[in-house]
C-alpha cells in the first residue's frame, strides 16, 4: 500500500519537473538547454519579473490555479521560457501548442478536457486562432466550460462540459492582431522589453558557463552590442563565435574573435545584418526615404509582411533607423547618416 502510493507520487513529481517543451517552431535542443529554470536565472525584465513574483506568491498562498497570462513581445525576448518557468513556480504540468496548430475546436476540447486543475496550458502565436476555435475558448477561460454541438442538422445537440481549473498562458508577437474579447480575458498582461546591453553581457556569459566555453568581458561585450537586444541572437552570436573560437584555436572567446564572428556574419556594430542595411537602403534610394506602404517594401525584398513588423521593424525602429507613420515607413535621418547617404530633407 504505502509502497504503491509512493510509487505513483514519484511518477507524478517527474512529469511536474519535466514540462513540456515541444511545439512545432519550438526550439533545438541548443535553445533548451540554455533556457533558464527559475525565474531568478531569468536576466532582465526586472518590472515584469517583480510584478509576476507576487501574482505567482499570491495564487500559491491562496491554492488556487493562477489567472490567465499574456505575454507579448518581439521574438526571441523570452516568451516561451517565461510560460515554461511560471509551470515550474507552481509545480504544475504545462502542455504547450500554438494558434494554428489548434486547427478544429474539437481539437481543443480534447486539449482541455485533458488537462487537471491548476495545469497550464502554453498557446504560442495565440493570435493565430481561428474565430470558431476563439469562441469556444472564451467560456473556456472564463467559467471553465465547454460549449460542443454535436451532430449535425436538426439532431444537433448542444453540450456543456466541466473543465478542469487550467491556467491560459498565451504569447503573442502581435498585440495589435489580437481580439479585445479575448484580450479582456486574461487576468495579467505582460510586455517583453528589450534588453539593455548588461543584460545580453550576463546572458551571454551564463550560456558560455552552462557551454563551457570561455569568453572574457571585451568579447562578451563585443557579441552583445550586435544581439539586437534579444536573448536569442546573444545565444546564437555565442555559438557561432565559439564555433570560430574552437577552429582558430583560440582558447578564450577575446574581443579579436569576437569582432571576427560578427565579421563573417557581415552583422556590423549596430547589429545590422546584411537584410537590415537592405530594408534601409531599399526605402532610401528607391523611395527616396519614404513613407512608403509596409506591402510595398515586402514586394519589393520578396518577404513576408508580417515578417517585416515581427523581425526587422521593431529593432529598427527601437533604435532609430525607421520611423513608423500612418502613411508608411520613413527612413530616419540617422539611417541616412549611418549608411552614408546625404540626407537631404
Ligand atoms: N531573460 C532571459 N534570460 C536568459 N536567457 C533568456 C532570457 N530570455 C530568453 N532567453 C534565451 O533566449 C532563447 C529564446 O527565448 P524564447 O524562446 O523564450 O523566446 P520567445 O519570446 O518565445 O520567442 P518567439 O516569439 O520567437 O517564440 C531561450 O532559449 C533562452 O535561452
Ligand atoms: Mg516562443
Amino acid at each position: 500500500m504505502l509502497h504503491d502510493s509512493t510509487q505513483k507520487k514519484s511518477v507524478q513529481e517527474t512529469e511536474k519537473k519535466a514540462p513540456t517543451t515541444s511545439t512545432q517552431d519550438e526550439n533545438t535542443s541548443f535553445e533548451v538547454t540554455l533556457r533558464p529554470q527559475t525565474l531568478e536565472e531569468y536576466v532582465g525584465q526586472k518590472t515584469l519579473k517583480k510584478q509576476l513574483r507576487i501574482f505567482l506568491d499570491a495564487a500559491k498562498k491562496r491554492g488556487d490555479a493562477l489567472e490567465h497570462i499574456l505575454l507579448y513581445g518581439p521574438p526571441g525576448l523570452g516568451k516561451t521560457t517565461l510560460a515554461t518557468i511560471v509551470a515550474r513556480e507552481m509545480n504544475t504540468n504545462i502542455k504547450t501548442t500554438s494558434g494554428p496548430a489548434i486547427e478544429r475546436v474539437g481539437d481543443l476540447g480534447s486539449i482541455l478536457t485533458n488537462m487537471s486543475d491548476g495545469d497550464i496550458l502554453f498557446i504560442d502565436e495565440i493570435h493565430r486562432l481561428n474565430k470558431s476555435v476563439e469562441e469556444v475558448l472564451y467560456p473556456a477561460m472564463e467559467d471553465h466550460k465547454l460549449d460542443l454541438v454535436v451532430g449535425k442538422g436538426p439532431s444537433a445537440q448542444a453540450l456543456q462540459i466541466d473543465l478542469p481549473k487550467f491556467t491560459l498562458v498565451g504569447a503573442t508577437t502581435r498585440m495589435g492582431a489580437l481580439t479585445g474579447p479575448l484580450r479582456d480575458r486574461f487576468g495579467a498582461i505582460h510586455r517583453l522589453e528589450f534588453y539593455d546591453a548588461e543584460e545580453i553581457q550576463n546572458i551571454i556569459k551564463r550560456s558560455a558557463h552552462i557551454l563551457e566555453t570561455q569568453i572574457d568581458n571585451e568579447g562578451a561585450k563585443v557579441l552583445a552590442q550586435a544581439a539586437r537586444q534579444t536573448p536569442r541572437i546573444a545565444n546564437r552570436l555565442l555559438k557561432r563565435a565559439r564555433d570560430f573560437a574552437e577552429v582558430g584555436d583560440h582558447g578564450t572567446i577575446t574581443k579579436d574573435v569576437a569582432k571576427q564572428t560578427l565579421e563573417m556574419l557581415e552583422i556590423d556594430d549596430a547589429g545590422l545584418e546584411p537584410t537590415d542595411r537592405h530594408f534601409l537602403t531599399l526605402i532610401i534610394e528607391k523611395f527616396d526615404g519614404g513613407p512608403v506602404g509596409v506591402n510595398t517594401i515586402a514586394n519589393a525584398l520578396s518577404e513576408e509582411v508580417q515578417t517585416i513588423e515581427d523581425v526587422y521593424e521593431p529593432y529598427l525602429t527601437q533604435n532609430g533607423f525607421l520611423d513608423r507613420s500612418p502613411r508608411g515607413r520613413v527612413a530616419t535621418k540617422h539611417a541616412y547618416n549611418y549608411l552614408g547617404f546625404k540626407y537631404k530633407k
